[in-house]
């Protein structure tokens, strides 16, 4: 495997990235645990985990008054699906985000049989829950609408992240196990703040385009695996986690890249399929 010799970060091997995943998985709530999930409202059958993550769902108010917004889409690849949409946030959105985060930040953690830990080999970077204001639902509009409202399409409550120097994020994916009526459909990784040098986003297993106009977004002077999306502020990159058969996409494997100078303030926004269930909307 190539070796990124800039930073202090050294590839891990399949059967590491395996465990590495397996660790993201229960990290990221164990999603797909056997349980009843159908109507998602037997809460009391439910792992704390589903509970948890269940909780964690919401809809954006449906009279939500939101400024018009502009963005780009670039189509990177379709299949999977990936996109890089950029101006996703305005300037004074990202600047709300992080004004707004400020003091909420605690250390990120990982969860092995159900006992949290740090473990800055895995994932080294600082999280906070967003409180569900006026801007905060607009940018879960947007993530829905984006996607063209899908049928039972949740989103998970927002987190932003902050990575400093050396933060990182070892390599991933979203989706993990997944069920028929439960799983996490799609991903964006929104740059809020990219005042850093290192700090991409790469995915191992998917070449760099050769076109020269991809190398305003993605890394092309660096010698590194894959393709390596350049953290910019108010960009962000979408990807479908699932294919049309639903089985999870082994080409989304993704990493954090260690900071190597300043701050990366990321958000991600995570939609979840929940066959048949229901949210008060815009309940904070
Ligand atoms: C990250 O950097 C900020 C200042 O930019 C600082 O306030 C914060 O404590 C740092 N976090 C950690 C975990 O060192
Ligand atoms: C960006 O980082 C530099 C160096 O770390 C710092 O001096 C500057 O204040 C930062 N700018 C912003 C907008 O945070």
């Amino acid at each position: 495997m190539a070796k990124d010799t800039s930073a202090p970060f050294r590839w891990r091997t399949v059967v590491e990235v395996a465990g590495i995943a397996a660790i993201i998985y229960v990290l990221l709530g164990a999603p797909g645990l056997p349980s009843a999930w159908r109507t998602g409202r037997s809460a009391e059958k439910d792992t704390p985990a589903v509970r948890t993550k269940i909780e964690s769902l919401v809809s954006p108010a449906k009279e939500l008054n939101c400024p018009t917004h502009k963005y780009e889409t670039h189509v990177f690849s379709s299949s999977p699906l990936i996109l890089y949409v950029d101006g996703f946030l305005s300037d004074s959105e990202a600047e709300h985000l992080i004004d707004i985060s400020a003091d909420k930040w605690q250390i990120s953690t990982v969860s092995t049989d159900g006992i949290e830990r740090t473990d800055e080999s895995v994932r080294k970077s600082e999280k906070a829950l967003v409180q569900r204001d006026l801007t905060v639902q607009c940018i879960e509009q947007r993530a829905l609408s984006f996607q063209g409202w899908p049928q039972d399409t949740f989103i998970e409550r927002l987190w932003t992240q902050r990575y400093n120097e050396s933060g990182h994020f070892a390599p991933h994916f979203d989706w993990s196990t997944a069920t028929k009526t439960a799983r996490r459909v799609s991903t964006f990784m929104v740059y809020v703040s990219a005042n850093c040098t290192g700090g991409g986003t790469q995915f191992l297993r998917i070449e760099r385009p050769q076109a020269e106009s991809w190398c305003q977004f993605v890394e092309c002077n660096v010698q590194s695996e894959g393709v390596t999306f350049k953290p910019r502020k108010g960009a962000a990159v979408f990807w479908e986690n699932f294919d049309a058969e639903g089985r999870g996409y082994r080409e989304t494997m993704h990493a954090g890249l260690p900071v190597e100078s300043g701050t990366k303030i990321g958000l991600n926004i995570w939609s979840w399929y929940q066959k048949g269930y229901r949210v008060d909307d815009g309940e904070p």
